[in-house]
């Protein structure tokens, strides 16, 4: 499983109406979607999924956020997924992204950061099974 990861077009880039944008630059870049689905989480679905964060400062804020609108939840394939789909998305805080990258052109700040990739391959088959049955997972 080591050539997929998961990702979620955040709920800021969804209000601005940038995921077609940003599905366009993710099957530029090589990755085939396994999966997709776009569905809105409760702030209790938001909180388990983000339940490794828990005790930083920023938790609530990012449970309130992450469950303020629909996000695009997907589980994408390539050789080397995980760490080739960071690139793609630059780093979490876009102040700091690279140029050209997802969050560089459609992110707001640290915290609306308009997509979320998996950090590592263990995390990433967690993540996908979260949000997909293995039946949904072609
Ligand atoms: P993500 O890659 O989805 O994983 C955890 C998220 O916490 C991260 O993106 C950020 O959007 C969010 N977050 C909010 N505030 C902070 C912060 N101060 N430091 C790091 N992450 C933050």
């Amino acid at each position: 499983m080591s050539n997929r990861t998961f990702t979620m077009i955040k709920p800021d880039a969804t209000k601005k109406n940038n995921t077609g944008a940003i599905l366009q630059m993710i099957n530029a870049a090589g990755f085939r979607i396994v999966a997709m689905k776009t569905t809105k989480l409760s702030a209790e679905k938001a909180g388990e999924f983000y339940a490794v964060h828990a005790a930083r400062p920023f938790y609530a804020e990012l449970v309130n956020f992450m469950s303020s609108g629909p996000i695009t939840a997907a589980i994408l394939e390539k050789e080397n997924a995980v760490e080739d789909f960071r690139k793609l998305i630059g780093a979490t805080n876009p102040a700091e992204a690279a140029e050209g990258t997802i969050r560089k052109l459609y992110a707001s700040s640290i915290g609306e950061n308009a997509i979320h990739g998996s950090d590592s391959n263990e995390n990433a088959v967690i993540e996908g099974d979260f949000f997909f049955s293995k039946l949904e997972q072609f």
